[in-house]
C-alpha cells in the first residue's frame, strides 16, 4: 500500500516538475561550462498547489505573476548569488550561448511553446558584476528566436541557444540575460529568466576594431520595460486560441508569422 502511494506521488512529481526550464550553463569557446558557474543561481520556490512531498523539489523558475518585480531581471532573488558567480572571458566576434538545466525532473529541452530573447547590459566602469543588480540598467537585445511557421516556435524541444557576439562589442563586463516565456493567456505569461556574467575582450585577430553602438536600436529595463498588454506577451486571439475562454485548456497558436516580440530590434554590431 505504502509503495503504491509513493509511486503515484513520484509520478505526479515528474509530471508537474517537467513542465519547467532553467538556463544554468554558459556556452563559450564551443564548450558547455558547469551548471551555475558563470550563471547567477536563483532561489527555488514551492508553489501553493504542491503537496508537502513535492516541496522537496521546488522550482527554480519564475512565478507567472512576477513580471513587474526585480525577479524579472535575472530570476528569483538572483542578485543574492551574484558574488558567487564567475565572469567568463569572451572574445568579441565569437559565439556564446546558454544551455538548459537537466535536474530534478526538469525537461532537458524547452518544454513550453514560446520565444527566446537574449539581452546584455554593460557594467559601469569600476563596478564589478557581483555588485550590479541590473534593476536600473539599460538592456540591449542581441538575439531572438521566434516562430518557425504559423503554428510552431523555434525553441521548442531545443536545449542550446547560441549567437555570435558582434566583433564590435565594446570591451568590458556585461550581464547577459536570457528570457523564455510562454504566452499562456492574457496577462499571465510564464517567464524563465537567467543571467550570465561575461567579460568581453577585443578580438585577438583582425587588428583595430572600431566599437559599435549597442544601444542604437534602443534599450529596455527589467523590470518595467515590458507591459502585459504588449501583443507579444498577451497574444491577440487571431494568433493564440484556446478551447475555452479562461485559457486553461490547451493553446493553439496560429498566424504566428505576424508575431512581434517585445523590446528593441536585435543589435548586430552596427
Ligand atoms: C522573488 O522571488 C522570491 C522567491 O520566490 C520571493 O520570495 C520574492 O518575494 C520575490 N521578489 C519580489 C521583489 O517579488
Ligand atoms: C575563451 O577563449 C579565449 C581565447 O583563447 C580565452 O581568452 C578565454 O579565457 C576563454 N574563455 C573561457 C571562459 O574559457
Ligand atoms: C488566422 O488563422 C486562422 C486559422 O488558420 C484563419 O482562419 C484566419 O484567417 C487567420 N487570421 C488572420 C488575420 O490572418
Amino acid at each position: 500500500m505504502r509503495f503504491i502511494i509513493l509511486a503515484s506521488t513520484a509520478l505526479a512529481l515528474v509530471q508537474e516538475v517537467i513542465a519547467h526550464n532553467a538556463f544554468s550553463k554558459l556556452i563559450v569557446n564551443k564548450t558547455v561550462t558547469p551548471d551555475w558557474k558563470y550563471i547567477r543561481n536563483t532561489d527555488y520556490d514551492a508553489y501553493w498547489w504542491q503537496t508537502p512531498i513535492d516541496r522537496v523539489f521546488p522550482y527554480p523558475t519564475m512565478n507567472q505573476q512576477e513580471m513587474e518585480t526585480t525577479n524579472m531581471t535575472c530570476g528569483r532573488n538572483a542578485f543574492k548569488y551574484a558574488p558567487y558567480t564567475y565572469s567568463a572571458a569572451v572574445e568579441a566576434g565569437t559565439e556564446i550561448g546558454f544551455e538548459t538545466w537537466v535536474c530534478c525532473g526538469l525537461a532537458p529541452g524547452i518544454w513550453h511553446p514560446g520565444p527566446i530573447q537574449i539581452y546584455m547590459t554593460k557594467s559601469p566602469s569600476g563596478k564589478p558584476l557581483g555588485e550590479l543588480t541590473g534593476y536600473d540598467s539599460e538592456w540591449f537585445k542581441v538575439a531572438y528566436w521566434g516562430p518557425i511557421d504559423e503554428n510552431h516556435w523555434y525553441p521548442q524541444d531545443k536545449s542550446q541557444f547560441i549567437f555570435t557576439l558582434p566583433a564590435t562589442t565594446p570591451p568590458g563586463d556585461y550581464l547577459v540575460r536570457i528570457e523564455h516565456w510562454m504566452p499562456l493567456r492574457p496577462s499571465y505569461a510564464q517567464w524563465y529568466v537567467n543571467c550570465a556574467h561575461i567579460t568581453v575582450v577585443a578580438p585577438s585577430t583582425g587588428g583595430e576594431i572600431k566599437p559599435g553602438n549597442p544601444e542604437i536600436h534602443g534599450t529596455v529595463k527589467f523590470p518595467g520595460g515590458y507591459q502585459f498588454t504588449h501583443p507579444g506577451i498577451s497574444l491577440p486571439k487571431e494568433v493564440q486560441q484556446t478551447k475555452n475562454d479562461d485559457y486553461t485548456e490547451s493553446i493553439i497558436f496560429q498566424n504566428l508569422t505576424r508575431f512581434e516580440p517585445p523590446g528593441p530590434k536585435v543589435w548586430k554590431g552596427e
